[in-house]
């Protein structure tokens, strides 16, 4: 029913945020010279091999490829827009991926934008918009077919990276853990806000102050889009040594875009969510007034706002499974809130992660018992519900890491289940390329207040012994007792568990 009310919506929609759009503000953006038919991403697996979305890719990028690096349509000038390695040089406009903060998906959306423009360009085709890699459905946790194989009709395939090893040969990207990427996104797609502070309870990443061009903002922990969906897309793409792993490499691989496309996409389907929300446009002004530096289908330089990128990339696509039309939709007011957190558990001691699996009792502070109990046991009618958040604190990521960890909270003596799985640790990143993480090491937290409340339910309103396991995976391919010969260790400085309680002004 409601689907169904929405769709007839739509159409009206689409000629409403036309007209306001144009009149909004033109200051420094890029102003299209008529206005764009909007297009639909549609889904990889829908496509055979000759659809005309993938004859346009692939033209696209051959012919991108062979333009200079200094040229801004070239492939690798698109690349190192958000990421290059030392050897490639200086330019303004490159290295500006944002990670760890709340421009993740709007920067990346205007990446994405503007990467489409110039293929629809380079292809000659004016329809074309991205498809999108769902990874996150069944049966598509596997690099799409177009992308695998080093040929295509006989020539080189412009879609195929050969830096991925595992990816290409088409088996599933997380053949041995619990978790899943479906799993994971449906984690992301529970949470109730678009940015708190804590990142494992913002699903679009940590508020940081805007930055005035050419100073980029900071970038802090990641969030929940980012960490649980993103991140370890990447790294299982990437393996050991591929592009994909690697931030300062990322965009060479075509695969990529797809994958953005995406997350861009799963932005969309978490607003869909009740009560989910962008910023708030008076109280988060920074967030849409933050601007960043693309080029356009011309090679232009143009300096957009985060206002402006919802914009323009609401007029031009929709995704083929969206019921309405986002980025211009106006977001409720958020109620003010205080949050405050205390400890009320660790695991101790310990020191580090490694190649084989462990297991170690959580324990609880008794000074904090009472409140724990007292707050998991509330009746939130009036108050948010608490949140309880497992976090593992201080990991330093290792120079090359090939693996990645799934993570679990379960009663004592139970084993590690999909019940108990609560998130993974990955290193996508995190490489000391996005600030303060190789020395100080970075904190991977998980919302956990499901799984307490169930085992605490379970066992009759009583808290039971925790237990938190931490089992490491091969990004390479290697199995469990492969991997266990191998020395990989990934000191962290702490596992924690915190209680927030939100209390509405
Ligand atoms: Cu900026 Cu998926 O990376």
């Amino acid at each position: 029913m409601k689907s169904q009310s929405i769709r007839v919506i739509f159409t009206g929609l689409c000629l409403a945020v036309a007209s306001i759009s144009t009149s909004g503000s033109v200051a420094r953006h890029d102003r299209p010279k008529e206005a764009p038919k909007l297009g639909v991403r549609e889904d990889i697996a829908t496509m055979d091999a000759e659809h005309p979305t993938l004859v346009s890719y692939r033209k696209a990028v051959e012919a991108m490829k062979k333009l200079p690096a200094d040229n801004p349509l070239s492939w690798q000038f698109q690349a190192n827009m958000h990421g290059a390695l030392k050897k490639d040089g200086n330019h303004e406009g490159w290295r500006w991926c944002m990670h760890g903060n709340w421009w993740f998906l709007p920067w990346h959306r205007g990446y994405v934008y503007y990467f489409e423009k110039i293929v629809r360009k380079m292809s000659g085709n004016e329809e074309f918009r991205l498809p999108y890699w769902a990874w996150e459905k069944e049966g598509q946790n596997v690099l799409p077919v177009p992308f695998r194989e080093a040929k295509y009709k006989g020539k080189a395939n412009p879609l195929f990276d050969e830096t991925r090893v595992e990816a290409n040969k088409g088996g599933a990207l997380r053949p041995r853990g619990v978790g899943s990427f479906a799993r994971d996104w449906e984690a992301a797609r529970r949470t109730a806000r678009f940015t708190t502070p804590f990142h494992e309870l913002s699903f679009g990443g940590l508020r940081a102050s805007k930055a005035t061009l050419p100073k980029k903002p900071r970038s802090l922990e990641h969030g929940v889009m980012e960490s649980q969906a993103h991140d370890l897309l990447h790294d299982t793409v990437g393996g050991e040594k591929g592009n994909m792993g690697d931030t300062k490499r990322a965009a060479r691989d075509p695969i990529f875009w797809l994958h953005h496309a995406n997350v861009d996409r799963l932005w969309n389907r978490w607003l869909d969510g009740r009560g989910h929300h962008l910023p708030d446009p008076a109280t988060d002004k920074d967030w849409y007034d933050q601007e960043f530096p693309f080029y356009n289908e011309e090679g232009k330089k143009v300096v957009v706002s985060v206002r402006k990128i919802l914009d323009l990339a609401a007029r031009e696509y929709r995704y083929d499974d969206e019921r309405r039309i986002f980025g211009a939709a106006k977001p409720e007011k958020e109620k003010p809130m205080e949050q405050k957190v205390v400890s009320v558990g660790a695991v101790r001691p310990m020191l580090k992660l490694g190649t084989r699996p462990f297991t170690k009792g959580l324990v609880l502070a008794e000074e904090s018992r009472p409140r724990f109990m007292a707050a998991l046991k509330a009746d939130a009618t009036d108050v948010e519900p608490p949140a309880v958040l497992l976090r593992v604190e201080g990991i330093k990521p290792p120079k090359e890491a090939p693996l990645a960890f799934e993570v679990f909270l379960a009663k004592k003596g139970e084993k590690p289940s999909p019940r108990s799985y609560v998130g993974a640790i990955s290193f996508f990143g995190r490489r000391g390329d996005h600030g303060h993480e190789e020395k100080e090491g970075f904190t991977q937290g998980f919302d956990v207040t499901e799984v307490v409340q169930r085992l605490r339910t379970a066992n009759r309103g009583e808290l039971p012994e925790l237990e938190v396991s931490v089992i490491p995976h091969s990004t390479a391919g290697l199995t469990a007792a492969e991997l266990a010969k191998t020395e990989i260790e990934v000191p962290i400085s702490n596992i924690t568990l915190k209680l927030v309680t939100v209390d509405k002004k």
